[in-house]
């Protein structure tokens, strides 16, 4: 018999409905946006990493005048947490947009090699990482693993 699966995901009608934990973490992705270097797209991205300890790291989009060559939000501080904490686990991954290509009511959607980018970070340790998307108008989205994000992600 074929069997069917479904993945699932949580819906917050506004940050005020987060844990303290969660609503400190959407604050410093939008803090982090602000310092974003976006002036080719003009459209800024912050994203904060909560690891095991509890310090956060956060990132932003760095862009290039040779545009390929520049870096995703969640990139920067995934990267950013590999290099300088590499033993202490990523809990959660927050992001939050700002700029013409949002709207409202849009959730900041992580492309796909941040996907991929997260994807790895999360098997190289035993915990899943939730990650929290972040609307506009004060929704969050929140997916228990990567995997939600990337399923049949290539990894080992
Ligand atoms: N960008 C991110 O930083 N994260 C995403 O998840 C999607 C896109 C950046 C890349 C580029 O600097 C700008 O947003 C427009 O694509």
């Amino acid at each position: 018999m074929i069997q069917e699966y479904s993945f699932s995901y949580r819906l917050a009608p506004s940050i005020t409905d987060l844990s303290e934990q969660d609503q400190a973490l959407v604050t410093a992705a939008q803090a982090a946006l602000t310092r974003a270097y976006a002036p080719y797209s003009k459209f800024q991205v912050g994203a904060s990493v909560l690891l095991q300890s509890g310090l956060v790291i956060e990132g932003n989009n760095q862009e290039n005048i040779a545009y390929p060559s520049g870096l995703c939000a969640e990139r920067v501080a995934l990267f950013y947490a590999g290099a300088n904490h590499p033993n202490d686990p990523i809990i959660k991954i927050c992001i939050a947009a700002e700029g013409d290509l949002t709207s409202n009511d849009s959730y900041i959607s992580p492309c796909g090699p941040c996907r991929q980018v997260m994807l790895e970070s999360e098997s190289r340790q035993t915990q899943p990482i939730e990650v929290l998307l972040v609307q506009k108008s004060g929704k969050v989205l929140f997916l228990n693993t990567v995997q939600n994000l990337l399923p049949f992600g290539f990894s080992k």
